[in-house]
């Protein structure tokens, strides 16, 4: 039974621009929908005309937006008849990785950087049926040797390298323009492999039926359509921020050792390196890094001011408009979206660590309360 008004993912919402058919069996876990929240408060203090949203990507059902790109790669490769995927991971590839499989009945390798990965992504990946590796080494040593395994045994790689993902994750690109009715002028968001950057850019370039310089990638030769008629005018320029100590577009190399709180975009290596450069040269964008402390920062005003609670890696958007409209780069009255990639509850314990707020301990009594409350008006 049809029910007209029952959400069913983005690949329902977004079919006629994904690659898929009729007699496609969809896994989905009703990814997409989240929420842009207008950060009301922030807005107010920066002043400048400023117009700035978050698209939470944390709402998403494994917590961050790794489920746009995974609802299509899994899709793609159940319908190629894959038993297994496979990915290296920061932790949340490999939440949704797990996830997505467990949906589909197959079965999900997913190599992480031993102790280097947020709590509740590896509690995410455990229970739902991943097979864990730990590696003693980072993310990029992962992805080496995912794509060696790949190469010779029966294993769907479904990091970002795999187009499907990207074809998935542009989604949100579309879902910011139908909110807002127009393209933003700016998009920030953080880079880490630099899959989600490039994404965005083939959403905004589809939605104004502009095919990008990127074209030729593998996103097109798939069955990957550009339907004529424009939804909107215009493209926003995108802002691409990484963390100082893993920070390759800024420094213009590969980076070795990477490191930094913000452990999901801890990497050096990132495979989308030509794609993320010409979303961010095609648009008139730039990237920049901010150091730990500013990502931490930025994440703590965003749950005291907000009410929103985004990881480390995720903050980093925000820091970085906030800073590139201080220091000019981005001109007043600009219409801002940001991107939120994942959610806080995933790593409380960088959370706890940096909070402020009291913790008081006290005995189970009404006026030991009174006082408690007293004191802390
Ligand atoms: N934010 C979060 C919360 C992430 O988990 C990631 C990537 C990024 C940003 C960067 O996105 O790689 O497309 O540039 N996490 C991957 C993972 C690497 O394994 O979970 P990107």
């Amino acid at each position: 039974m049809i029910r007209p008004n029952y959400y069913n993912g983005i690949i329902e919402r977004y079919r006629d621009r994904l690659p898929v058919d009729e007699e496609t069996r969809v896994i989905t876990l009703c990814e997409g929908d989240t929420a842009l929240i207008r950060l009301e408060n922030i807005e107010k203090e920066i002043g400048l005309g400023i117009e700035l949203y978050a698209k939470f990507e944390g709402l998403n059902p494994t917590g961050s937006f790794k489920d746009r790109g995974m609802t299509m790669a899994v899709t793609q490769a159940v319908s190629e008849g894959a038993q297994a995927i496979i990915c290296a991971s920061t932790g949340n590839t490999s939440a949704s990785a797990a996830a997505y499989a467990a949906r589909a009945g197959i079965r999900a390798f997913v190599l992480i950087p031993q102790g280097k990965i947020a709590l509740g992504k590896l509690a995410q990946a455990m229970i739902e049926g991943a097979c864990v590796i730990q590696i003693k080494g980072n993310f990029d040593d992962g992805m080496r040797i995912v794509k060696e395994v790949a190469a010779a045994a029966p294993v769907t790689i479904v990091n970002s390298i795999n187009p499907y993902r990207l074809q998935g994750q542009k989604t949100a690109a579309f879902e910011i323009i139908d909110a807002l009715g127009r393209a933003p002028d700016i998009h920030g968001i953080p880079v880490g492999n630099a899959g989600n950057i490039s994404a965005y850019w083939v959403g905004y370039s589809e939605y104004a039926a502009v095919l990008p310089a990127t074209a030729s990638c593998s996103f097109c030769e798939e069955r990957c359509r550009y339907p004529s008629a424009a939804v909107v005018q215009g493209r926003p320029r995108m802002f691409g921020y990484q963390a100082a100590g893993a920070a390759p577009f800024i420094r213009g190399e590969m980076v070795d050792d990477p490191e930094t709180v913000a452990t999901a975009i801890r990497i050096g290596r990132p495979q989308s390196w030509d794609l993320a450069w010409a979303a961010v040269n095609e648009s008139g964008g730039a990237f920049a890094s901010l150091s730990d402390e500013e990502i931490l920062k930025t994440q703590r005003m965003l749950a005291e001011k907000e009410g929103i609670f985004c990881e480390p890696a995720s903050a980093i958007s925000v820091g970085g408009v906030l800073r590139d409209v201080k220091n000019g780069t981005i001109a007043p009255g600009s219409l801002i979206t940001c991107t939120l990639t994942g959610h806080g509850l995933k790593d409380p314990d960088t959370a706890i660590k940096q909070s402020e707020g009291p913790v008081i301990e006290i005995p189970a009594e009404l006026d030991a309360v009174k006082r408690a409350i007293l004191e802390n008006l």
